[in-house]
């Protein structure tokens, strides 16, 4: 066990060595770009790429919507708001791992860990997701105040790598209250309407099933997805603040009389693009 765990944080550094090897950016601030909304890393002046394939020990992302590279550049600081605001190194991921695809939970979160030691102190995580509260309605943006997960393994289980924090770690500021409280100011001061709420985690591939949302609902869950917990969790086990913002695809199974499929989430992903870049960029420029 101990075997594995020192296999792994040497996988780890390996390829962060190789990340700083291709670049010059060191960077400060992280972001998973979920399903329809990997464009923030297309436009960034300058920016260094770097395929999935070519990080020794990356997985290699095989979803649709998914470019599958790391993106390290400046952001921000070149809005059309031209209010002065400064741009950040940072790096992005362009497509995430997800635990339907196969990956195991230590998979998924190699990522986040290999950012850790890129030197990322913020984690800003973002993704698609099904409209579990009624009031909510497709194409609204929902800061993340705090997540439900059951069903899946936790990312932390097995032998703790104690570089990155400690055996059981606490999850009652994850979502860090200062970076939700600067989301939605800022979100105020460019005019983007932002909501509040509890992001549920399932295992998918299968979306729920009515009965299932009806649950989450009761739970006092605000919305459904398939990723960005299993992240959370390990970025807050190695003492990195984060932000998480759900773009509402589609309402949740059994709300209303359609079905759900993923085109869908594809498709309101690019609706809410023009928004949800420039409400990233300015809260980057925050940071
Ligand atoms: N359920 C689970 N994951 C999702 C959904 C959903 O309705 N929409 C986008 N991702």
């Amino acid at each position: 066990m101990k075997d594995h765990q020192e296999e792994r944080l040497r996988a780890i550094r390996a390829a962060a060595d190789h990340v700083q090897s291709r670049t010059d950016i060191r960077p400060r601030i992280g972001l998973i770009l979920g399903s329809g909304l990997g464009v923030l890393g297309n436009d960034i002046p300058g920016a260094d790429a770097i395929d999935y394939g070519d990080v020794p020990g990356f997985p290699v992302s095989t979803v649709e919507g998914h470019a599958g590279r790391l993106v390290l550049g400046m952001l921000g600081g070149d809005g059309p708001e031209g209010d002065g605001g400064v741009a950040r190194p940072v790096v992005i991921m362009q497509g995430r791992f997800h635990y339907y695809e196969g990956y195991t939970m230590e998979e998924v979160v190699f990522p986040v860990r290999v950012m850790k030691l890129l030197g990322v102190e913020t984690l800003l995580v973002t993704n698609a997701a099904g409209g579990v509260n009624t009031g909510f309605a497709p194409g609204d943006l929902m800061v993340i105040t705090d997540h439900i997960k059951f069903f899946t393994d936790s990312p932390l289980r097995g032998p703790n790598i104690g570089e990155f924090g400690p055996r059981f770690n606490d999850m009652s500021t994850a979502y860090t209250p200062e970076l939700r409280e600067l989301a939605i100011d800022v979100a105020r001061r460019v005019g983007v309407p932002l909501r509040e709420g509890v992001y549920a985690h399932m295992a998918g591939p299968s979306f729920e099933t009515p009965a299932e949302i009806n649950m989450l609902r009761t739970l006092g869950a605000d919305a459904v997805g398939m990723s960005t917990v299993p992240e959370v969790i390990t970025a807050a086990h190695a003492g990195m603040r984060v932000l998480g913002i759900s773009a509402i695809s589609n309402m949740a199974a059994g709300i209303l009389d359609q079905p759900l499929n993923h085109e869908e989430v594809m498709e309101a992903g690019r609706m809410v693009q023009d928004t949800f870049v420039k409400l990233i960029k300015a809260i980057v420029e925050e940071l």
